[in-house]
């Protein structure tokens, strides 16, 4: 029985893309896998720690086995929690939008969180970096409101699917698996409910062989 870690980046519920599309991707994949565990992380509705002052103190303290406060213990070990919570899932299912070219701040937070060394990356002794969350996959569904096909001067502004990947490649994680759903706004609903149905049809697909 494998778990399934499925996290959510936008906070438009049913009225989100994303979501639309990681939800049907999760339907059609429990169905193939009904003994799995999904477990869902809503980053706009669940309370994810601050990563401030006193968690980056108690990281550092805690870590480098230095004097520290209950109170940076504490906050520190709230954040280790997130990432055994991460760490614990088999496999990974994303739903963001896009945000100013990049990802939502919550998704950002969460990124925040769990990116620690010797968690989920560590240094080897040559000086690489080498991800600990390996041997996992990730099915992440993109969306946009306007395009940024490969090829073209759009491409450069997709910080969105650049990011997410370079960050689950840091940690280890690097078969992902995609469907993108682009233009949802800039060429008005008809075009818009097109893409979502054609993304729906391929995530649903795609699920078969997660
Ligand atoms: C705060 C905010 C910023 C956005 N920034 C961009 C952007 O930079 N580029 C873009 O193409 N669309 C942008 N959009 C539009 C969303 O990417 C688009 O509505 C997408 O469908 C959102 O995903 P969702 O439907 O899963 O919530 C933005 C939307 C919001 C609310």
């Amino acid at each position: 029985m494998s778990k399934v870690l499925y996290i959510k980046a936008s906070p438009m519920r049913q009225r989100s893309n994303s979501i639309a599309i990681a939800d049907a991707f999760v339907e059609a994949y429990k169905k193939a896998n009904p003994k799995d565990e999904i477990k869902l992380l809503d980053l706009f509705s669940d309370k994810l720690p601050d990563f401030d002052y006193v968690a980056a103190s108690g990281k550092y303290n805690v870590m480098h086995n230095k004097p520290h406060s209950d109170e940076e213990k504490q906050a520190w070990d709230r954040v280790v929690a997130v990432i055994e919570e991460f760490k614990s899932a088999d496999k990974y299912v994303i739903a963001t939008p896009m945000w100013n070219f990049s990802i939502p701040y919550r998704l950002k937070q969460y990124i925040d969180i769990i990116v620690q060394p010797g968690l989920t990356f560590t240094v080897d002794s040559a000086g690489n970096y080498q991800g600990l969350v390996t041997d996992k996959r990730v099915f992440v569904a993109y969306a946009r409101g306007g395009e940024y096909p490969a090829g073209t001067p759009g491409e450069a502004f997709d910080l969105q699917k650049k990011y997410i990947e370079l960050i689950l490649g840091f940690m280890g994680l690097t078969d992902v698996r995609f469907v993108i759903v682009e233009p949802s706004l800039m060429k008005g609903r008809e075009v818009a409910e097109q893409k979502r149905s054609a993304a729906i049809d391929k995530a649903v697909k795609m699920a078969a062989d997660f």
